[in-house]
Order: C-alpha cells, then structure tokens, then sequence
C-alpha cells in the first residue's frame, strides 16, 4: 500500500511545493484547502512537474465533518499541518481570525486524528517562536516568546502538541520552526503569489525588479549588523520541501517522539545583500529607499542546522543566488 499523506493547506506556497517533494518521494498525497489564499490551478502545475494531480478536498480545518469524512474515505498514514493565517501585521488588527484558525483549527484537526487512529504528525512551526534572539545561531532550546498575536498561535501549537504527546502513547510529531522561506519550484510553475502589496522582502523585490512596484522601503539601516539591515536566514523552498520528506520519514521510524528543530541555512544575509543578489539574478535594478524600522522586526535571525543534520541526515542545498533565479523566473512566468 501506498501510505497516502494528508496535507492541509497544500495548495499555498509552502504546502504545494511539499507536494511535489512527496510525490517524487513516493507518497500519495491528498491535499485539504479551503482555498482562502491560494487557488485550486495549482493543482494541475503540480501534475504538470510531477506527473500526478494531487487529490484534492476544498474544506476547512475547523470542519470537524468534513475531516472525519477524509479520514474514513482514505488511509491516511501521516498529516502535514500548513493549513493556517500568515500575516503578522494582519494579526494584530484580526487576533481572532488567527486564533481560530490556527489555534482551534490544529486542534480539530487533531481531534479528528485522534478520532481516526492517525498518529503522525508534522506541524509548520516558526523561527518567529524565538523572539529577539539572545545569541546566535538560535539552538532549539532558545527561550520562547512571542510579540504579536501570529506567533503567540505557533507558540500555542507548539505547546498543545506537546501536552498531546505527554497525554497518550504513540504520537510521532516534528515541529519544523522555518527560517524565512523563499524561492520557488525552477519549473516557474508554483511559486509564492501574494495576494495585495507583499509583506515580506522577497516578493516585494521580486515585484520591483518585475516594474510592478517602484521601489522597495528598506526597513531600518540602524540595526547592529554588518551594513546596519536586517539579517535573516533565507531557505529556499525546495529544500524545506525535502526537510519535511526528511521529517517525515524520521517520523515514521520512530514508536513514538516529539521532534523540534530548526529548517533554516544557518547563514545569514541582509537586506541588501539580497537586493544585491536579486539584481544579478534578473539583471534588472531594484530601486530602494531607507525608512524606518519595521515596528516589531528584529535585527538579525539565523539558524543552527546541527539539530536537523543529526536528526534527520538534511541540510539546505541551495544558495541564495538558486533562491533569487528561481524566484525571478517564477515571477517572470506569472506576471505573463
Ligand atoms: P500560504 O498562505 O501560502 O498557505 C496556507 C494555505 O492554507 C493556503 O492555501 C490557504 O488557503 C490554506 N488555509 C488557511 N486557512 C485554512 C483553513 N482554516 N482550512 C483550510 N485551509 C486553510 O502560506 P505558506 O507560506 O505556505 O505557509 C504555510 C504554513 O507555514 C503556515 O502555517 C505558516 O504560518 C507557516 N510558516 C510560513 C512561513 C513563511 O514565511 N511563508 C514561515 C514560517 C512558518
Ligand atoms: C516575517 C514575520 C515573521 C514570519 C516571517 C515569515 C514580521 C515582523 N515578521 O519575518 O513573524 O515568521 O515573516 O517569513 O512581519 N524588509 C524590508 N522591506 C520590506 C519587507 C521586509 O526592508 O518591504 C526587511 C525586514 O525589515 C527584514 C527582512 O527584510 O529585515 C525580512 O523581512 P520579511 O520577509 O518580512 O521576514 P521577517 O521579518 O523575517
């Protein structure tokens, strides 16, 4: 039998490019979106690259019926959590939507599990659970904290999943704390399609490079760091796709465990570094403007892989020059 993977939010930027890892893995793979922020074309670029149209359920998390329906219709071995709200800046004018989706949705989605015998389980985490790092690189035994209501719903999964495991024998559960993921699928068929003005860097400078926007605001050239912008660890996308194959296979050799750790490259770069590197990648100048700080942001953020090499033999392969081309070449292809 073909061990048949349940994944929420699959159709978004993250979940679809997991889809295509799957796939290529062997699994089956059966793809739970309400479509809230993504849309169902997805489906038939991830046949395109793979071969094979994921099935697929247009439902919510929080559909405890429409779960408990999933659940009897398919053997489900394992469940990849990316189904949930995004936006921090969102999440503080909507706490409720985020608590509701990603907090009482995970623990629907659970319930429904429970109800099912299902007892793998991969849940998209942050690195945003670390706060203002203390030291760097962030080690998973960084103290916690959260800022914003976004965060505090990470925080709270994290927790809930560990007081599932203490609570009952036998779940196998990863919680995957993402670096800033970027890029896209080198086939330019999936990618991150943001709805509105992009919060985060990338597509945003994507969208400049593209002559959709005019310039990017740099958020702060005060911050300790190299050329005083923010630092972050980029992960390009596909091989967070591989890390949670990775996560995933680690799962299921395991009777029963409560895995944390990092995905990230655990080198950081600025924001200009990436402007730079952008650049280059498009060979078409990003136009740029120091603001003030971003409310909220932090100065710099980058991982220890040690953890995940360890635990489940993976480390990012991909430099931030694959991220930049493939994530101009995605962009080229949707803006046509
Ligand atoms: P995304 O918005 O592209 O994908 C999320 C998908 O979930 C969308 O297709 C959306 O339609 C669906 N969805 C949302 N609420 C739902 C609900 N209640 N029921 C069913 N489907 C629902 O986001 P992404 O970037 O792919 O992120 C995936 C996960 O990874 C999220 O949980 C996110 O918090 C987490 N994460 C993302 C990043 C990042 O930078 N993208 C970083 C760290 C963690
Ligand atoms: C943001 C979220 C974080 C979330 C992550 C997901 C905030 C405060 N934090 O992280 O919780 O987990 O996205 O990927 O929103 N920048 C600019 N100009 C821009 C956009 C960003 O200069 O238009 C800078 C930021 O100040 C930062 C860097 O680029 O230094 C990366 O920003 P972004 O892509 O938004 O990611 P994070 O802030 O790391």
């Amino acid at each position: 039998m073909i061990p048949t993977i349940l994944v929420t939010g699959g159709a978004g930027f993250i979940g679809s490019h997991t889809t295509v890892a799957l796939q290529e893995a062997g699994y089956r793979v059966l793809i739970l979106d309400n479509l809230c922020n993504s849309s169902p074309t997805v489906l038939r670029r991830i046949e395109q690259i793979t071969g094979v149209e994921p099935e697929f359920v247009q439902a919510d998390i929080r559909d405890g019926g429409a779960l408990d329906a999933l659940f009897q219709a398919h053997q489900i071995t394992a469940v990849m959590h990316f189904a949930g709200l995004k936006a921090v800046g969102e999440s503080t004018r909507l706490p409720l939507a985020y608590y509701d989706n990603n907090v009482n949705g995970s623990v629907q989605l659970l319930s429904a599990m429970q109800r099912a015998n299902v007892n793998t389980f991969v849940f998209s985490s942050s690195a945003t659970v670390y706060g203002d790092p203390q030291k760097l690189p962030l080690t998973e035994d960084h103290p916690r904290s959260a800022t914003n209501p976004y965060g505090h719903t990470k925080l709270v999964v994290e927790d809930i999943l560990e007081s599932l495991y203490n609570a009952q024998a036998g779940w196998r559960i990863a919680r995957l704390r993402y670096f800033n993921p970027v890029g896209a699928h080198p086939s330019a068929l999936i990618g991150e399609a943001p709805q509105g003005v992009p919060n985060n860097l990338m597509p945003y400078v994507a969208q400049v490079a593209a002559g959709q926007r005019d310039r990017l605001q740099v958020f702060g050239s005060d911050y300790d760091t190299p050329d005083g912008t923010g630092v972050r660890d980029y992960i390009h996308v596909m091989d967070l796709a591989q890390g949670h194959v990775a996560a995933l296979r680690y799962c299921e050799q395991a009777r029963q465990d409560l895995l944390t750790v990092n995905l990230g490259t655990g080198k950081g770069y600025s924001v200009l570094d990436m402007v730079r590197a952008f650049e280059q990648a498009s060979r078409k100048t990003v136009a740029y403007d120091i603001v003030a700080r971003r409310p909220g942001d932090i100065a710099a953020c980058w991982a220890d892989t040690s953890l995940a090499e360890q635990k489940l033999g993976w480390r990012a392969g991909k430099n931030i020059k694959d991220m930049c081309e493939d994530a101009w070449r995605w962009q080229a292809a949707s803006a046509g």
